[in-house]
């Protein structure tokens, strides 16, 4: 969602007449995106604002704004303890940030912050009711996958997390203007979309009339050419049959399923506030994988959740080995201020967290790796997404189930369906070579 946001905030900008350049030091207006979900992101967040006191220094006229979820959390702090913030603007207010930046904010003066007082010139936070969900549309070419956002906010109330304070309670995007958004990706070139929401499986419940994720599905399959559709992030609760079905139903939907379990221990589920047990997180996988043969599912973990002991974190590594992830990503538990488990004793000691995290990452690359080498010999289907970050020279693509391929392109265009056949494999991509095709 934040690489949305940031692709969101620079679309707007350009087609205000603002131009990208490649480093800070370039730049007339500097702005950091900012998370706000583990203390760590923060940290780095603030060491790297700080090294532009500097800059301001020497260029008093360089304007530098923070963005996004710390922006919210943090609104009057940054202002205070960062006096070369010019300002910040809140996930709620990124539609505004032309106008902003313009110095021309020409509404009634902006909202306090989330559930605190405090108000400044310089601080645009909160929620209005149709905010930046339909503002901040903007030009996104050159691309063969994207993402679009179906909903924002959520209101789960998982203990541990702090997402719901930075960018408020839920709201979708009626389908219409959804699908208008991808017709105007696919008109660019755009062949792959990741629907995005917080709690994507609760789409549509604040619309009228009422409509869910799997219509949601089923009208971006019917009412466009996109070869290939994803969503994340959903919840076991709201993996229903009908989803389930719509997802068997429609061709482009892929076979994946990004549903974070974070743990697999019935105690600390329970005490997350997560509405479900191992068990039946599991039975949800079962059923997926009775609709979807083919499907591969992924999760988040948090380790050193407050009380968390030797035998829950084995319940987690369990529920890992029996679910057979395609990836995972683990998370060491951070408290956030403000939410429920702040209130609890942080009683992991660092250490064991650490060893907890090296333990289920190394369980998933073994995994990882195990899947990955049971396809090497045999061919996938990948669509061809361009030069590989690593080794420019090949071509980077992903499979209908999120396997990453890295081959040499041949005449393969960016965008190209292709058979890959693959020849050796880590833990963390496939390698191979494309199977010639009739156009060679
Ligand atoms: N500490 C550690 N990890 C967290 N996450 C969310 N909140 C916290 C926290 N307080 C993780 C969850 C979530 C992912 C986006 O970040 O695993 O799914």
């Amino acid at each position: 969602m934040n690489k949305l946001d940031s692709e969101l905030v620079a679309g707007i900008l350009e087609s205000e007449g603002f131009e990208q350049v490649s480093v800070p030091e370039c730049a007339d207006i500097v702005l950091f995106n900012t998370c706000s979900v583990r203390e760590h992101a923060e940290d780095r967040f603030f060491s790297n604002l700080g090294e532009f006191r500097r800059a301001k220094q020497r260029r008093p006229e360089l304007v530098i704004g923070v963005l996004g979820c710390t922006a919210e959390r943090l609104a009057e702090d940054i202002i205070r303890r960062m006096p070369h913030v010019d300002f910040v603007c809140g996930p709620g207010r990124l539609g505004l940030i032309g106008r902003i930046i313009k110095g021309n904010i020409d509404e009634n003066p902006p909202q306090p912050p989330f559930g605190k007082g405090g108000k400044s010139e310089q601080c645009l936070t909160g929620f209005a009711p149709g905010d930046c969900v339909t503002a901040a549309r903007a030009p996104r070419t050159g691309r063969v996958r994207a993402f679009v956002s179906a909903m924002r906010g959520c209101n789960c109330g998982c203990t541990y997390c702090v997402v719901p304070f930075v960018r408020g309670p839920e709201r979708s995007r009626p389908a219409g203007e959804i699908l208008a958004e991808i017709n105007e990706l696919e008109r660019a070139g755009v062949r792959e979309v990741t629907i995005l929401g917080q709690s994507i499986d609760r789409y549509g419940r604040d619309l009228e009339p009422r409509c869910d994720l799997a219509d949601l599905l089923r009208s971006v399959g019917k009412e466009s050419g996109l070869e290939r559709i994803r969503f994340v992030t959903s919840s076991p609760r709201g993996i229903t049959p009908k989803l389930l079905e719509a997802m068997a139903g429609v061709p482009s939907v892929c076979e994946a399923l990004h549903m974070p379990a974070q743990s697999g221990s019935d105690g600390i589920l329970k005490a997350m506030k997560r509405p479900y047990t191992s068990a039946q997180y599991i039975a949800v996988v079962a059923e997926a994988q009775k609709h979807m043969p083919a499907i591969e599912l992924s999760s988040d973990f948090i380790v050193g959740f407050p009380g968390e002991t030797d035998e829950d974190f084995e319940a987690t590594l369990r529920l890992m080995e029996e679910t057979r992830f395609l990836q995972c990503f683990i998370f060491k538990y951070s408290p956030r201020e403000g939410t429920a488990a702040a209130a609890l004793a942080d009683d992991v000691p660092a250490g064991i967290k650490a060893e907890r995290h090296a333990r289920l990452l190394e369980a998933q690359n073994r995994i990882t790796l195990e899947k990955h080498e049971a396809l090497v010999g045999g061919k996938v289907e990948v669509l061809a997404e361009g030069p590989s970050r690593k080794d420019p020279s090949r071509f980077a693509g992903r499979t209908r189930q999120n396997h990453i391929v890295i081959f040499d392109p041949g005449r393969t265009k960016p965008g190209d369906l292709v058979v890959i056949t693959i020849e050796n494999c880590t833990a963390l991509s496939l390698y191979g070579t494309p199977q010639p095709t009739r156009n060679y």
